[in-house]
Parts: C-alpha cells; sequence; structure tokens
C-alpha cells in the first residue's frame, strides 16, 4: 500500500488526466498578453506554463512542495510559489485568478474566497473548476459506509470541500463579486491503472481519510471501498471515478 500521496512524479503520470481536464478553462479566462495572473492551487505547472504561453506574467501557487519543486524543475522560465492557498496573498493585486482540481482541497473555504478576493484588483476575473456537491459519491458513500461497519467513528475524516453552485455562488458574492456563469456537471472520469486504478487513486487523492488509521483498518477500508464501488465504477478492465465538477466564472466587483 503505497504512502506516497504526493510524490510529484508520480502524479504527473498517473494523474494526468487532471490537467487535461482543466484545458479548457484556459478559453474562459482569455489571459491577455502583459496581464499578471495567478494559477491558485498549481500542482506540477502544465496548466501555468499553458496560461502563460499567452503572454501573461503568471505564478504558480501550490502547497505541496514536491509539486513545486517538480514544475520549477519542469518550466524554469516560470515563477513558482510554496504557499497555503487558504492564506495566501499577492503582494499586488493581480488582473486574473484561475484555478483548476484544487480548491476541493481548501476546505477553510471562507478563507480561501477572502485571499482570492484580496489578490485580485477590482475587475479582475476569477475562473475556476474543482470538485461540486456530489463529487465521487460512491466513493464518499463507501468511505462512510465502511466507518459504520468496521465502527471507526469519525477516524475516518473527508478532506474535501464540494458545494453546490448556489452555496458557492453565496460565497464569492459576500467578498465581493459579481457571478457571470455557475453550474454543475457530471464528468465521469477514468482513471490509470487498470484494475489497480482505484487504488492507485486513493493513494494520490485519499492519503488525508487514512491517516487516523493503522495498515490493518486502512487495508480494511480500502477493500470494502473497492467492492462498494466496483458494481457502479468498473468496467471492461478499468476504472471510472463519478466526479461532479462546479465551474464558476466571476468578477471581482468590489
Ligand atoms: C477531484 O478532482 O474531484 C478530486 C480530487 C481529489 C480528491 C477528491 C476529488
Amino acid at each position: 500500500m503505497a504512502a506516497n500521496s504526493w510524490q510529484a512524479e508520480d502524479y504527473d503520470r498517473a494523474m494526468a488526466f487532471v490537467s487535461r481536464g482543466g484545458e479548457d478553462l484556459i478559453e474562459i479566462i482569455r489571459l491577455q498578453p502583459g496581464e499578471s495572473a495567478v494559477d491558485w492551487g498549481c500542482g506540477t505547472g502544465d496548466l501555468t506554463a499553458k496560461l502563460a504561453s499567452s503572454g501573461a506574467a503568471v505564478t504558480g501557487v501550490d502547497f505541496s512542495r514536491e509539486m513545486i519543486e517538480r514544475a520549477r524543475s519542469k518550466y524554469p522560465n516560470l515563477q513558482f510559489v510554496e504557499a497555503d492557498g487558504q492564506a495566501y496573498r499577492t503582494a499586488k493585486p493581480v488582473d486574473a485568478i484561475f484555478s483548476n482540481a484544487a480548491l476541493h482541497w481548501m476546505t477553510d473555504a471562507e478563507r480561501t474566497a477572502a485571499s482570492i478576493a484580496a489578490s485580485l484588483r477590482v475587475g479582475g476575473r476569477f475562473v475556476a473548476e474543482f470538485g461540486a456537491d456530489g463529487n465521487i459519491a460512491s466513493i464518499v458513500h463507501a468511505l462512510q459506509k465502511s466507518a459504520q461497519l468496521l465502527s471507526l467513528g469519525r477516524r475516518i475524516v473527508l478532506p474535501w470541500y464540494f458545494p453546490t453552485p448556489e452555496a458557492y455562488q453565496q460565497l464569492l458574492e459576500k467578498h465581493g463579486f459579481r457571478v457571470l456563469s455557475i453550474y454543475s456537471y457530471d464528468r465521469p472520469t477514468p482513471l490509470s491503472g487498470g484494475e489497480q486504478g482505484l487504488q492507485i487513486w486513493l493513494d494520490h487523492f485519499a492519503g488525508g481519510v487514512f491517516a487516523g488509521l493503522d495498515q490493518e483498518e486502512e487495508r480494511a477500508v480500502r477493500r470494502y471501498v473497492e467492492e462498494a464501488v466496483k458494481p457502479l465504477c468498473y468496467r471492461d478492465g478499468s476504472w471510472t471515478a463519478d466526479y461532479r465538477r462546479l465551474r464558476v466564472a466571476a468578477v471581482k466587483q468590489s
């Protein structure tokens, strides 16, 4: 059982679908040459580099040291900062903030929204996509059920924030944004790794869930989740996770 939640090279190899899933957001934010922007939760920097090819000055920010080190080694001409997106603030307000598949890790959504708002100039654009209410519902349900059945009580903690569009719009408005567009949609996502796909996904994305368990308990939860999710998400030797995304475009008004 790998304990390598954030080993960045392995992440790049097995989780390339994460940044591929966000490529069309780049069309929405439409960075212009000379603009300044932040990629909020940039991972290993692939989308930061695509954003920067517009001619804008883009900084990638991520909480994970391994991700930032890998981003710097892949894209030595770009700027990357190791920082917590729940608290980070740019030195000067920027023209645009972009985020793909990252905000669901920032469970203090209130503080994150305040940080994003403080880092954008008035009139600046915010475009993001992340997990919506109902994201990976089969996995979430199986984890919760396993905690009950295996008497693990509150020792299984789900470390993700998956809001409804209504709740997220309210949060942004409270922080001075005008929401131009917000919706959620199903995006079934094939996982790499063939029949090991779900376990590999858990290695990378559910490390925190198992943090309070011993090895035997973790093994039992993983087994339970695999059996419970299989009828819904496994077919012909590969897994497809039931992703549901929230996509938002907003402008900072005040
Ligand atoms: C997601 O991209 O939807 C996701 C990533 C990690 C954990 C949960 C969901």
